[in-house]
């Protein structure tokens, strides 16, 4: 019998409601909360950047997160098998699964870089902890991070790292070889149990460092910076860019919820699941910023450095912080807990895929997969050494500056998640059955209405609009 994830999810699929929250929180929460959010909030102004994004979340990400959840469930399998099941039975064009490639492809690529930057992470624990212990064996656990090191030796350790192929690639496999033994062990025995260890730690560490950021940094100011939007910088790009982040902070279009979608039981009402998990994403993006801010401010540090923020400009901070060597090390720690139950949704979507197309085996699916993933991802990290120069999409001017690793997280966030979000759109706003999508929702009367409206009109028209704009900012 070929095992199709529908057969899986007979066996073992979610557990509880709880466990699907927990891991679908666990797909949204990652990298892109903690170091993508603040990263773009930094470099686009704050406040603006901040509304268009919390809109984006409300219109258009919402909807399209319960779209997917309920494609996967009606459709039983991959992200490309439950669109084509859905479509059979809507009697409409296979054709339209194409959607379902795209995600599939865009989360196969996102996993690639995304395990290069977790690596970083790993990096920035060993040299944390290193640091850490040292002091507690010296009886000085709460010096400040580095406290031996100068200013410049601090914000130099990033540099160190990317100058050398062989430390990133070796942090790159070490992360991807985790992400990969917890996919192949299955949706119950890996998926689920990871998540439900990791996001209650990564909560518990979240507002602990939280507390200690607005005690001892510059709170107020960082609240300004995110809340008072400076309607002059909301341009074309700066909306795509939101909008974008958006998409990847919610995990949508990615194969990852199609694909969990199809793991979740017939009786969980997904409408209120779908909000529960938006919230609790987009709860996190601005606890972040406001767990990351306070202290860059503290130090009169630029909150607009780019990817640099939290690795360069953050252990400089803690330099300074009473008990900063251990907090820096329980950051990092934080970081790395929900990049890894992010990254196992990224790789679940396409290990998915190969099971039900090809019949492979879950952990010969999973590496494979995962092999694929890595072998691009060293050519991300090869971008900031031997292949400094290479612009992958040089000739196009909002890529011009772009090297493989920004290439490539650019062009499935600014381009592939929402051109897919667009598609799926159309899909269930207007070629699925209308009878089917309503039972699956779980919603009636207005609120079916009202969420019919923002998937059929609001979404296709809003995303086409910011992918042409932003994609072409010469045609305003
Ligand atoms: N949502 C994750 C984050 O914010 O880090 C990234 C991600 C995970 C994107 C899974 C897409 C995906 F399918």
């Amino acid at each position: 019998m070929v095992a199709t994830a529908s057969a899986q999810a007979g066996e073992q699929g979610w557990s509880s409601r709880t466990a699907f929250i927990l891991a679908a929180v666990g797909a949204a929460v990652g990298l892109g909360n903690i170091w993508r959010f603040p990263t773009l909030a930094g470099e686009n102004g704050g406040g603006a950047f901040v509304l268009v994004y919390l809109v984006c979340v409300l219109l258009i990400g919402l909807p399209l997160m319960l779209s997917e959840f309920v494609v996967g469930r009606a459709g039983q399998s991959d992200a490309i098998g439950s669109v084509q099941r859905v479509a059979d039975e809507s009697r409409v064009s296979r054709r339209w699964s194409i959607f379902g490639g795209i995600e599939i492809l865009a989360g196969f690529l996102i996993l690639s870089f995304y395990s290069v930057v977790a690596g970083w992470v790993l990096y920035y624990i060993w040299l944390s902890g290193g640091d850490f212990f040292g002091n507690l064996f010296a009886g000085e656990a709460l010096r400040g991070a580095f406290s031996d090191l100068g200013q410049d030796a601090v914000s130099g350790m990033m540099g160190d790292l990317f100058a050398s192929p062989g430390r990133l690639i070796l942090v790159h496999a070490l992360f991807m070889t985790a992400t990969i033994a917890i996919v192949a062990s299955g949706v119950h025995d890996g998926i689920e149990k990871a998540a439900t260890w990791l996001m209650p730690a990564f909560f518990f560490l979240l507002l602990g460092i939280t507390i200690y950021g607005a005690f001892t940094g510059d709170f107020g100011r960082a609240v300004t910076f995110m809340f008072t939007p400076d309607f002059s910088k909301l341009t074309a790009p700066v909306m795509n860019e939101a909008l974008g982040q958006a998409f990847f902070s919610l995990s949508l279009a990615s194969g990852a919820l199609i694909t969990y979608g199809a793991y979740v039981a017939r009786d969980v009402n997904l409408a209120p699941t779908a909000a529960t998990i938006s919230l609790a994403d987009t709860a996190v993006a601005l606890i972040a910023g406001l767990m990351i801010f306070p202290i860059v401010f503290a130090v009169g540090l630029d909150p607009s450095v780019g990817p640099a923020l939290i690795f360069q400009s953050l252990p400089v901070a803690f330099q300074t912080m009473p008990g900063g060597s251990l907090i820096g090390l329980l950051f990092f720690v934080l970081i790395f807990f929900a990049a890894l139950t992010s990254s196992i949704s990224l790789l679940e979507g396409p290990t998915a895929w190969a099971i039900d197309r090809f019949g492979l085996r879950r952990p010969a699916a999973a590496v494979m997969l995962g092999l694929g993933a890595f072998v691009i991802g060293i050519a991300c990290a090869l971008g900031y050494n031997v292949w400094a120069d290479v612009r992958p999409l040089g000739f196009w001017d909002i890529f011009a500056d772009a090297d493989i690793l920004d290439t490539i997280d650019g062009f499935t966030g600014k381009l592939m998640l929402p051109l897919a979000g667009l598609l799926m759109s159309i899909f269930v706003g207007w070629k699925a059955d209308r009878r089917l999508v309503e039972v699956q929702t779980g919603l009636s009367g207005g609120l079916f209405v009202l969420w019919r409206f923002l998937v059929a009109w609001l979404c296709p028209i809003a995303v086409a609009l910011i992918l042409l704009f932003g994609l072409f900012p010469q045609l305003l």
